[in-house]
């Protein structure tokens, strides 16, 4: 039978979007009906995040976010997925090291399907991401606002604003990209520093509060769907409301993210 759902994407796919300037659009993902309608409405690239430990599970931060969580949620998007790439959060305390964190981020590729785990920090985890990437596992890096240190901040903050902090997040994207990283989040930064950021590096960067100079976009799938309470980050936007449906909001979310409307200086910092 001919399968004429969308063309499997993959890291060269992604690479190339960047090349062409075109933007990519992701969206975090936790299960098998989503999967669906998500690659259906023309999503590229699905972050099984950790923020399932907030949206699906409850918790106050990703912090109590287990190995066997992250396995869980990956294998049902992986057991329907067909044509977005996955990425699959490393969750907290699994990559202490290099051997655990190779240990742990087999079991997310063979128990959980994924196409390529992410783990928060920089320079720091330059060797971890060497060691995981010689041992044939692509890794995204994650960098700015990470949620796993949120304690260390004493809150979710925007990172980068000064002189100090806007040279180390820069020096961070270099090392990542040096030890062999193919994408790399960045997460709340100001716009200007995460454009700069995406012309120094070769791999396809995806923003989240990062501003519109980012290759790629990616919103926490409930916050882009309204169904997140509180008082949400400036970059949050319910696609909900214009949508219609869920499919409708999930497409106006592609479209706008393409045509380059999503994010705008509103959402940005
Ligand atoms: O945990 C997550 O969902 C993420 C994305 C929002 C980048 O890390």
């Amino acid at each position: 039978m001919t399968d004429t759902g969308p063309a499997r994407i993959t890291l060269e796919t992604l690479h190339a979007l960047k090349k062409r300037g075109e933007r990519i659009a992701c969206l975090t993902c936790y299960d098998a009906g989503f999967t669906r309608l998500l690659e259906a409405a023309g999503v590229e690239l699905f972050i099984i995040g950790d923020s399932l430990g907030m949206v699906v599970m409850g918790h106050d931060s990703t912090v109590p976010v287990t190995m066997q969580d992250m396995v869980y949620h990956a294998a049902n998007v992986a057991r329907v997925g067909r044509s977005a790439y996955r990425v699959v959060d490393l969750p907290y305390h699994s990559y202490t090291d290099a051997g655990t964190a190779l240990h742990n981020a087999r079991r997310l590729v063979d128990e959980g399907g994924a196409h390529m785990v992410k783990l928060e920090g920089g320079s720091a985890m330059a060797s971890i991401v060497a060691r995981l990437v010689e041992a044939g596992i692509p890794v995204c890096g994650h960098i700015g606002l990470l949620p796993q240190s949120v304690e260390l901040y004493g809150g979710y903050k925007v990172q980068g604003r000064d002189a100090d902090s806007a040279a180390a997040l820069r020096a961070d994207a270099q090392a990542l990209e040096a030890a062999g990283a193919g994408l790399l989040v960045m997460e709340c930064m100001p716009a200007a520093l995460a454009a700069d950021i995406t012309q120094s590096v070769g791999i396809p960067t995806i923003g989240i509060g990062a501003g519109p100079g980012c290759d790629g976009q990616v919103l926490v799938l409930y916050d882009m769907l309204g169904i997140t309470r509180g008082r949400l980050p400036r970059f949050v936007h319910d696609f909900l409301d214009a949508g219609g449906s869920i499919s409708g909001a999930v497409r106006a979310y592609v479209a706008a993210v393409k045509a380059g409307a999503y994010p705008s200086a509103a959402h940005s910092y």
